[in-house]
């Protein structure tokens, strides 16, 4: 080879290590900043976890130990968990899937809705399902089934249901936008999600702050996803009901 012949190849193969470099840099870039940026550490509050997400405060979760508090005598007056249950746009025969379910005070309420359909019964706390399958047993239901969550995804095969609703556990996720994406991979194409959630408008409750949601903090998070926001209804007497929607066509 002649001596120029080897100065152009030399050339050749630092411009070629030149880029490579940079494509490496920019990509590992990127994904840093994809496993950085949607989720900030922060000095946490009281009953805070200290990570941030879209400006919010994440809450701890509520541990089966206090599972009992779920179906106090009280919690239908005060939370109209009646009108809750029947607002919900069921048909007979819909499956449905009931995010954070506790020891299923919805989802057993919910499967009398669905009598042709199923009711998915998703927590990540073990303690919880079991105390839903003795309830199960004792009440002979069949169309209530368990499922133990991880933190980041519910478990729920893609377009596997026709409606998702979360009730008192949105703010308790750990990984909001990773459940968000599975929930809406879960949903059938135009399926309901629905979100209830304690007024962080409402002043006159001021404790538990993190276990509550502003409707427009809420609605930032869904539709995020890619989830159209269709209404939010003021009728129950300490929470918003929140209905979005899987866009029919994606
Ligand atoms: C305050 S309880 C509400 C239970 C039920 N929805 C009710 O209203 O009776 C919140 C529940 O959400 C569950 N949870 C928290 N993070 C979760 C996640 N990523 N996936 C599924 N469940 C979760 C907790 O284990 C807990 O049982």
């Amino acid at each position: 080879m002649s001596p120029t012949k080897i100065v152009l190849v030399a050339l050749l193969a630092g411009l070629v290590l030149t880029f490579t470099i940079a494509a490496i840099d920019s990509a590992g870039g990127d994904l840093a900043q994809t496993s950085t940026a949607i989720y900030e550490t922060r000095t946490p509050s009281g009953q805070g976890t200290g990570k941030f997400y879209m400006g919010r405060e994440i809450a701890d979760v509520m541990s089966h130990r206090r599972m009992s508090r779920l179906d106090r005598p009280e919690r239908e007056r005060e939370e109209r968990t009646d009108l809750l249950v029947a607002a919900l746009p069921l048909e007979k025969d819909y499956d449905v899937a009931d995010i954070g379910a506790g020891i299923g005070y919805f989802s057993f309420r919910v499967a009398k809705r669905v009598p042709d359909g199923v009711v998915h019964a998703v927590d990540i706390q073990q303690e919880m399902l079991d105390e839903i399958e003795r309830r199960k047993h004792k009440n002979r239901v069949d169309n209530v089934r368990t499922l133990l969550g991880r933190i980041d995804n519910p478990g729920l095969s893609a377009q596997s249901v026709d409606l998702i609703f979360i009730v008192d556990s949105y703010h308790e996720f750990s990984h909001p936008r990773e459940m968000g994406e599975a929930m809406y991979e879960a949903l059938r194409p135009g399926g309901h999600l629905i979100v209830v959630e304690d007024r962080a408008e409402d002043t006159s409750r001021p404790w538990g702050t993190l276990h509550k949601l502003s409707e427009t903090q809420a609605r930032k998070e869904i539709t995020v996803l890619g989830f159209d926001w269709l209404r939010t209804e003021s009728f129950l007497p300490q929470q918003h009901f929140l209905v979005f929607q899987r866009p029919a066509s994606h």
